[in-house]
């Protein structure tokens, strides 16, 4: 159960798994956006999920110091949110049963391995059980591959989880709203996540019918 708010209603609780693709400014961006709007997060990061965080956002992007990082990164309205940290070995924890009422997943990034597992309904870790929860209960299931260029299997896999009942959401960032920035092609990505989730957000500017309207 997620916790409450400070006037006593319940969170929304929303499950993200960041694990080894490329893409970790994806996770930390869409990590952010939902944590401004009040979300209860259920977080699990893979071996290589953290490895990419560092690799990709500096030393300080450690899971240890995840949320300073963000709040130096993003701003301080993270704080309206809260984080549940989940080991991925961790097969008992809430996220893990139907029963637990997380209402979305996201798996940002995602590589072609846990792609692959969630296709086949392997389930070998939470990131992965957690993602067969989504989709045996009819919850919304977000994943954001990342690879280049893909083979017969790997497309294959993503055939499967839509068949599912996922959302496919390749981590493809679009120009037409002329990003600037690196932080622009990420706030883009997770727009387009958050939406998936159904949330409401002004991370781009909305299309208007002429390119570069902001
Ligand atoms: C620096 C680095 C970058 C990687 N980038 C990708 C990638 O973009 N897509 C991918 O599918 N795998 C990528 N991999 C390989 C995955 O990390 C590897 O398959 C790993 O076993 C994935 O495990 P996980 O899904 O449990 O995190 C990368 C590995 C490293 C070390």
């Amino acid at each position: 159960m997620a916790p409450g708010t400070p006037d006593g209603t319940p969170r929304q609780a929303i499950a993200i798994g960041i694990t080894g693709a490329s893409g970790a400014i994806y996770a930390a961006r869409t990590l952010a956006a939902l944590l401004e709007r009040g979300v209860h997060v259920e977080l699990i990061v893979s071996d290589y999920g953290r490895r990419l965080l560092r690799d990709e956002l500096g030393e300080t992007a450690t899971i240890e110091n995840l949320l300073p990082f963000l709040a130096s990164k993003y701003g301080g309205d993270i704080g309206a949110g809260t984080i549940n940290l989940h080991s991925n070995r961790d097969l008992g924890a809430t996220i893990a049963s139907g029963s637990h009422g997380c209402g979305g997943m996201a798996i940002v990034p995602c590589s072609m391995k846990t792609l692959a597992a969630v296709a086949h309904g392997l389930s070998r870790n939470l990131i992965e059980r957690a993602a067969d929860v989504m989709l045996k209960e009819r919850r919304q299931l977000v994943i954001v591959p990342r690879e280049t260029p893909m083979s017969l299997p790997q497309l294959r896999n993503m055939v499967l989880c839509a068949e599912a009942g996922a959302m496919i959401l390749p981590a493809m960032p679009a120009f037409y709203q002329q990003p600037r920035t690196l932080d622009d092609l990420a706030d883009f990505v997770a727009g387009k996540i958050l939406s998936a989730l159904g949330f409401e957000h002004s991370l781009y500017p909305a299309w208007t019918g002429r390119a570069g309207e902001k």
